[in-house]
């Protein structure tokens, strides 16, 4: 039997996969609650927000008002106990754990405080992370290099976390949070470790890239200057938005 000749695989000329449609995302009489029974104390409750596809909203508030509680249900990293977060048309409350951890995956970048670098790889590893996971090898490295050379960390992917700054680190977590296109990012306070001057060049670099990508972006930050470069600043208090 003839077995079929391919013909030679086409060079490897097409770009990096095309950026992500923007997800919108809606919450929904969100509340959520910490303790059970009559201990039960509400971190918040009755929250309303629909953040447009592309948006960049930034939301502000008092330590412990629950901002990054909400950042985290509105990646379906936590669970709450009323209400609806959704996702574009997806109703995060109706997945499993499984389905939201790949949606996660495919559709979301989250850049967090503390860096959350992975130590035991280098920087390229823990950039191209995100697209390992999800099987996309064929341009892992054009698009790690690419998002090393936005972050200003060319030359430095053999690097380990550990000989890098905390500046430099946080690049890393912006680059490794961007390098699927995700269609959502959400930042936790992604400059509130650094150094004033490191943070606003930190923070600029997140917006600039956010914003390059056209995801929408959901910041939570104590930094006035970046809240202002928003579509939309949100202030949380004990009793909502405000
Ligand atoms: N795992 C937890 N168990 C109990 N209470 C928690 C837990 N995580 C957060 N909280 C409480 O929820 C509230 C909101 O916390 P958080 O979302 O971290 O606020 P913020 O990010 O605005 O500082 C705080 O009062 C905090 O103590
Ligand atoms: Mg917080």
């Amino acid at each position: 039997m003839n077995r079929t000749r391919h013909p030679p695989a086409p060079p490897q000329t097409s770009p990096p996969d095309p950026t992500q449609k923007p997800v919108s995302l809606r919450i929904e009489d969100l509340g959520k609650f910490y303790g059970q029974g009559a201990a039960a104390r509400p971190v918040f409750r009755h929250l309303n927000l629909t953040v447009a596809p592309g948006e960049f909203v930034a939301i502000v508030g008092e330590s412990g008002v629950g901002k990054s509680t909400l950042l985290n249900c509105m990646a379906g990293l936590d669970d709450w106990d009323e209400g609806r977060v959704l996702l574009g048309a997806h109703d995060l409350g109706t997945m499993d754990a499984e389905q939201r951890a790949l949606w996660r995956r495919a559709n979301v970048g989250f850049v967090f405080q503390a860096f959350h670098v992975l130590p035991h790889l280098d920087v390229a590893q823990n950039v191209g992370l995100p697209l390992m996971l999800l099987g996309q090898h064929a341009h892992m490295k054009a698009r790690v290099a690419h998002m090393l050379e936005a972050v200003g960390l060319e030359g430095l992917g053999q690097r380990l976390p550990q000989q890098l700054s905390g500046g430099q680190l946080q690049r890393v977590a912006i680059a490794r949070a961007l390098v699927h296109r995700p269609g959502l990012l959400l930042a936790d306070e992604p400059t509130g470790n650094l150094d004033p001057g490191t943070a606003a060049k930190v923070m600029e670099l997140l917006l600039a890239e956010s914003r390059a990508q056209g995801a929408t972006l959901v910041l939570v930050t104590h930094s006035e200057a970046a809240a202002g470069l928003a579509d939309r600043r949100l202030h949380l208090t004990q009793d909502g938005f405000r």
